[in-house]
């Protein structure tokens, strides 16, 4: 089973969209895939057709110690299964602090989803335990960025979360860190302001 999470700290860079569209591909493509949606946001579960009020989600896993396998729940795409977010996310970040082993709590669940080929983890726009639980879980990270100025730095992400946890990567997974970006909404991205800007002013 290949854990990938799908990362940054800045919003709206595509995480959600690489996610479900990823997902929605190797599924078509005959993988069984399993999406997490980390973001309080929901956007991947609502994205995929789920409601985000269910009776379980990725928080009573995450929080609660509630099955993983009873979260799961199907989705329109055939082979592309999801644990939903719920609103009961948003004090996540909070309530795990207490808790034992509070950056694995994913990492020891997602072995008892079931046959997955890839799981697939949407994370929120931050770097908190949330995002710390996805990229302890993962094997590789894929961070999309926008072809602007200050999306750049979210990529620092990754030294932030082995600050927290400071231990190497599981045998067999390496950390590795995958980038892609697409050009920014405004028609414009950094190369092309930096045509038309003064250097002084950039
Ligand atoms: N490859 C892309 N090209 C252009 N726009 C995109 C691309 N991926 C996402 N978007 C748009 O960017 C916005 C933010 O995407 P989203 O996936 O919600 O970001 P995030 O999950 O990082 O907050 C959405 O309006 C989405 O439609
Ligand atoms: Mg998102």
């Amino acid at each position: 089973m290949n854990v990938l999470a799908i990362s940054n700290q800045k919003g709206g860079v595509g995480k959600t969209t690489t996610a479900i569209s990823l997902a929605a591909a190797l599924a078509e493509k005959g993988s069984r895939i399993l999406l997490v949606d980390l973001d309080p946001q929901a956007n991947a579960t609502s994205g995929l057709g789920v409601s985000k009020h269910q009776p379980r989600s990725v928080y009573g896993v995450l929080v609660r110690d509630e099955p993983i396998a009873e979260a799961i729940l199907p989705t329109s795409v055939p082979g592309l299964d999801i644990v939903p977010s719920s609103p009961d996310m948003a004090g996540a970040e909070v309530e795990l602090v207490p808790l034992l082993a509070r950056e694995f709590r994913l990492r020891e669940a997602l072995p008892k989803a079931g046959e997955y080929d890839t799981v697939l983890i949407d994370c929120p726009p931050s770097l908190g335990l949330l995002t710390v639980n996805a990229l302890v879980a993962a094997d590789p990270a894929l961070l999309p960025v926008h072809g602007e100025d200050h999306p750049p730095d979210g990529p620092a992400l990754p030294p932030a979360a082995d600050a927290r946890v400071p231990l190497p990567p599981p045998p067999g997974r390496p950390s590795r860190l995958v980038q892609g970006g697409f050009g920014s909404p405004f028609g414009e991205g950094r190369a092309d302001r930096r045509r038309r800007t003064p250097p002084d002013n950039v």
